[in-house]
């Protein structure tokens, strides 16, 4: 296999569950140095990196917090001396329209999904420039490029991170940093069953419902964590301000 990520350091947000923690075992496996940051820290994925060789520091962090954010960035930079890769992918979700929310639902999902990553993104550009080049990842969603319904903050949210990634892979590009995002279709995660939990529906309906889709299924964590590695690595190294989608075939009819 090759080792496309050999003592680079890598902050995973939302490294917890699902999504971040397929992306942190997917990392830890090519040699990365793996910074498992989440508001729950999740102490047995911890003890398996470690215990499989991977040199793994753990934070605590709320994302929406500035304060938060910058005592992740010092700690990883006081231990490791440099940040390679930052993949800014904790999120949530609120199923609801407009006029269901109210403004404290707003400004949450908000702070989570969209200004989560300004926050740690312009706190790891000034080191990432000084040592030559980085690689920032942000989880947007297949609901960040088309609507959907019962989902107006989450899809502003989402909206903003991929026109936040195109604008900063415009500003750092100069600087060797690229700025890409991931748009995945529904992924078996637990967020998948919290939201069809949210809709009133048993907690597997969204993924059986992804059966309408090109490929028949919803996606596995490790799917969309590929794609992750592939836009972090030197493999995309001609790409930046690109939102891949990767949803199997969901959105391929719309415009
Ligand atoms: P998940 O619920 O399994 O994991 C999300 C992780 O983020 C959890 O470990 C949680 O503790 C952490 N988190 C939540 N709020 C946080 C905060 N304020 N600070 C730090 N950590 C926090 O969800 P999943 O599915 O792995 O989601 C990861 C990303 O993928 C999210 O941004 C989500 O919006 C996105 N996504 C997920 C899809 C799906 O179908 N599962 C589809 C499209 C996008």
């Amino acid at each position: 296999m090759s080792m496309r990520f050999d003592r680079h350091v890598v902050i995973i947000t939302g490294a917890s569950s699902g999504i971040g923690a397929a992306t942190a075992r997917a990392f830890a496996r090519e040699q990365a140095i793996v910074v498992l940051a989440d508001l729950r820290p999740n102490e047995a994925l911890h003890h398996q990196l470690e215990g499989e060789g991977t040199a793994v520091l753990s934070v605590t962090v709320d994302v929406a917090s500035s304060a938060d954010c910058e005592r992740l960035v010092n700690q990883v930079l006081e231990r490791f001396g440099r940040i390679d890769v930052l993949f800014n992918n904790a999120g949530i979700t609120r199923r609801a329209t407009v006029e269901e929310l109210d403004e404290a639902q707003w400004d949450h999902v908000m702070a989570v999904n969209l200004k989560s990553v300004f926050l740690l993104s312009r706190l790891v550009i000034g080191p990432m420039r000084r040592q030559g080049g980085g690689s920032i990842v942000n989880t947007a969603s297949g609901w960040g490029l088309v609507g959907g319904d019962q989902a107006a903050v989450y899809c502003a949210s989402k909206g903003g991170v991929v026109l936040l990634t195109k604008a900063m892979a415009i500003d750092h590009g100069p600087h060797k940093i690229r700025v890409n995002c991931i748009c995945p279709g529904d992924t078996l995660t637990p967020m998948l069953s919290d939201e069809a939990r949210q809709l009133g529906l048993h907690g597997d309906a969204l993924a059986a419902a992804a059966s309408s889709r090109p490929l028949g299924r919803a996606g596995r964590p490790e799917e969309i964590a590929d794609a992750v590695l592939f836009l972090a690595s030197g493999q995309s190294s001609f790409i930046t301000g690109e939102a891949l989608v990767v949803d199997g075939g969901g959105l391929a009819g719309s415009a």
